[in-house]
């Protein structure tokens, strides 16, 4: 089987390393550019912006590919993943989901909100997909301690449709019954979980 599989691979011009092996040093050396938004280490320190250390390698890759293809618009990270190649994506998701996870800040945590929050991912069975402690699984993102203004942005674009969700479009359905003030609520609670 193994020499079937070899000159096959021969026969397509494909290497004897399977291309799915990710580079993290070599995804260290491309994040260069990244660091400026997302932080020296992943984590960002602008509220608006995501942070991206301990983020499922998976979900990354499909960002970033997203936002290559132009699915996911984005005026920032459009220009940003135009010329990223596939083995660049591979090895950006694989870099950056190694990194230790970062805690946003949260200055101003509201006990009232942060508790309407947390009924409200029940009442909607966010961990349903995004895991009990919300860190996330496969190509559901950890949502737990993202940054709260980018977390508020993001559940509006699924909302109106800026963001279309993949697959079965969960998300787009998880946020369609929300209002503003629940997203608030929700974006609260999660940015301050502990
Ligand atoms: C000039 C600032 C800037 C730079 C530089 C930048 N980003 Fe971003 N990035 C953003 C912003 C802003 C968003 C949020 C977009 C939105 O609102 O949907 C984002 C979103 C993302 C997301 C989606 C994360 C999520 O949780 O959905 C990924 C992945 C990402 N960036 C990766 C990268 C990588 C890899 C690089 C370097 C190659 C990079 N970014 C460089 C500003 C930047
Ligand atoms: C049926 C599964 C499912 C449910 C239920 C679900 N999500 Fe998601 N969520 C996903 C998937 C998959 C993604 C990433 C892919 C995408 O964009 O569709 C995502 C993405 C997100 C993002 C974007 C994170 C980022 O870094 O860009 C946020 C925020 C989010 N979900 C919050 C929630 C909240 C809050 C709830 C409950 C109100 C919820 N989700 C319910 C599956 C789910």
């Amino acid at each position: 089987m193994r020499i079937v599989w070899a000159l096959l691979a021969a026969g397509l011009g494909m290497a004897a390393v399977p291309a799915s092996a990710a580079d993290i040093a070599a995804g260290q050396a491309r994040a260069e550019v990244c660091q400026a938004c997302h932080g020296a280490q992943g984590v960002s320190e602008n509220p608006a912006i995501p942070s991206l250390a301990g983020q499922r390698d998976k979900f990354l890759q499909w960002q970033l590919v997203f936002f290559r293809s132009g699915r996911r618009a984005n005026e920032i990270m459009g220009p940003m993943a135009a010329d990223l190649s596939d083995e660049d994506v591979r090895n950006l998701g694989a870099y950056f989901a190694s990194l230790p996870a970062g805690k946003p800040p949260v200055p101003d945590v509201d006990p009232a909100l942060r508790q309407a929050g947390q009924s409200l991912a029940e009442k909607h069975r966010c961990a349903a997909c995004h895991t009990d402690n919300f860190g996330g699984n496969q190509a559901a993102p950890a949502i737990a301690r993202q940054n709260r203004d980018y977390l508020v942005k993001a559940l509006a674009d699924y909302r109106s449709g800026a963001r279309p969700s993949v697959g079965v479009a969960a998300m787009t359905e998880a946020a369609s019954g929300l209002s503003d003030s629940d997203i608030a609520a929700l974006a609260h609670f999660l940015a301050a979980y502990e």
